[in-house]
């Protein structure tokens, strides 16, 4: 196996992984009853026949609670052995705190640190590029990359061009260094802002904040230059690969999987044929979860892993296009296998007890926050 580009000799491997989906399902026979739409046209122009919607209780951080928790359970480590945790989302709870730290809050995760990444569909590999990069530089060891969404409800449920595409669900990888060969082994992250308005939600921001001319007109949801989205994409997967696994010293024929974005299956029918791949060779699974954003590359991972299709030692790319314009890929060697030890049922029970502890603890750090404020508060800025 080829070293690392970068000349370091220590290597971020996925060790664990684990999804989440709200309990919802949305089929286009029911989405037929809502717009002007049918079956047969989403299926043949997408892929896609059904997607998870989340509730009014299920939410990004929610979603992204559930899937880490997972994640933890294959890796088989603690919340507190977490350095960092990146969130890939385009739906975040709030414009700020991130919805990262909310979730650090939710799995007391005590010494991680905590952000939210924004680059829209391709969000999850940028996230696995940079944990994977923090990882190797030896800053750090133990990454936890969430990619979490709910776009349902972001989308303009009138707009039957879009909301049609779009799903909820959640997926995350724990990513820990090794002096063993494999993981992350090469990235390529790009972005052509002159793409921007081809893809975004145009209002809630500093360039448009929210108002009731903002709101009359439904600009806080999703709006799509479909078609031209479409020629981008097909375009930059495949170059994305190529470039990706050139710049690790491989060759195609080196990759045993494509995990690309589940957008659209015409698009990645695209990338096979411009890559000259067959298309089992391209992880897909829309066909039930629709487009689900940062989540999509997890949520499909995991599914192939599950099903024993994934192998130690295959080479896989990850590939990603969106909103920004942005897209990417990340070479991976797939080289952990699942835990196996004989105490790990105990570690499931005091990781359960730990997020248990974890919630008193934040409850109880809220009340002495009111507590003190109430006391001392209006004193020290006397003080001051
Ligand atoms: N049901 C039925 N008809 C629909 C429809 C729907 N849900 N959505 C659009 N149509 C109609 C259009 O109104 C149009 O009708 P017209 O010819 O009478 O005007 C016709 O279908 C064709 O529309 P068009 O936009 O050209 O379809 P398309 O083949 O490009 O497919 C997408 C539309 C959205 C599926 C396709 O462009 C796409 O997948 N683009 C990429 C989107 C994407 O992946 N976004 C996320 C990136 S992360």
């Amino acid at each position: 196996m080829p070293g690392l580009p970068n000349g370091l000799n220590r290597y971020a491997h996925i060790c664990g992984w684990g999804t989440a989906v709200p309990d919802t399902i949305l089929t286009n026979s029911e989405l037929s009853r809502m717009v002007d739409t049918d079956d047969e046209w989403i299926v043949a122009r997408t892929g896609i026949k059904q997607r998870y919607i989340a509730n009014g209780k299920e939410t990004t951080a929610s979603l992204g609670v559930e899937a880490a928790k997972a994640a933890l359970d294959t890796a088989d480590i603690s919340p507190n052995d977490l350095d960092l945790i990146i969130v890939a989302t385009s739906t975040p709870e709030h414009n700020f705190p991130s919805t990262a730290s909310l979730i650090q809050d939710e799995l007391g995760a005590s010494k991680a640190g905590a952000f939210d990444m924004g680059a829209a569909c391709t969000g999850f590999v940028y996230a696995l590029s940079v944990a994977g990069q923090i990882i190797q530089s030896g800053a750090i060891n133990t990454v936890l990359v969430i990619g979490s969404e709910t776009l349902s409800k972001i989308v303009n449920w009138e707009d039957r061009s879009t909301c049609v595409l779009f799903g909820d669900g959640a997926g995350a990888f724990v990513l820990q260094g090794s002096e063993v060969p494999g993981g992350i082994l090469t990235s390529v992250l790009r972005s052509d802002g002159s793409g921007g308005d081809l893809l975004k939600v145009p209002a809630g921001g500093s360039a448009l904040p929210a108002s009731y001319d903002t709101l009359r007109d439904n600009l806080h949801t999703i709006t799509m230059n479909g078609r031209e989205v479409f020629r981008f994409a097909t375009r930059v997967m495949a170059d994305a690969c190529r470039e990706v696994v050139s710049a690790a010293g491989m060759t195609m024929d080196d990759i045993d999987f494509i995990v690309p974005h589940q957008a659209n299956a015409r698009i990645i029918e695209a990338a096979a044929r411009n890559l000259n791949l067959p298309l089992d060779m391209f992880i897909m699974n829309m066909d039930r979860y629709g487009n689900t954003s940062a989540a999509s590359i997890p949520l499909a991972l995991c599914e192939a892993v599950a099903d024993n299709r994934i192998k130690p030692h295959n080479n896989l790319v990850f590939v990603a296009f969106g909103g920004g314009l942005t897209w990417g890929a990340t070479l991976v060697t797939w080289g952990v296998s699942k835990s196996t030890s004989p105490h790990q049922v105990w570690h499931k029970l005091r990781r359960q007890a730990l997020y248990r502890v974890a919630r008193i603890r934040s409850a109880v750090r809220r009340s002495t926050r009111m507590i003190e404020g109430a006391l001392w508060g209006g004193e020290e800025m006397d003080d001051n």
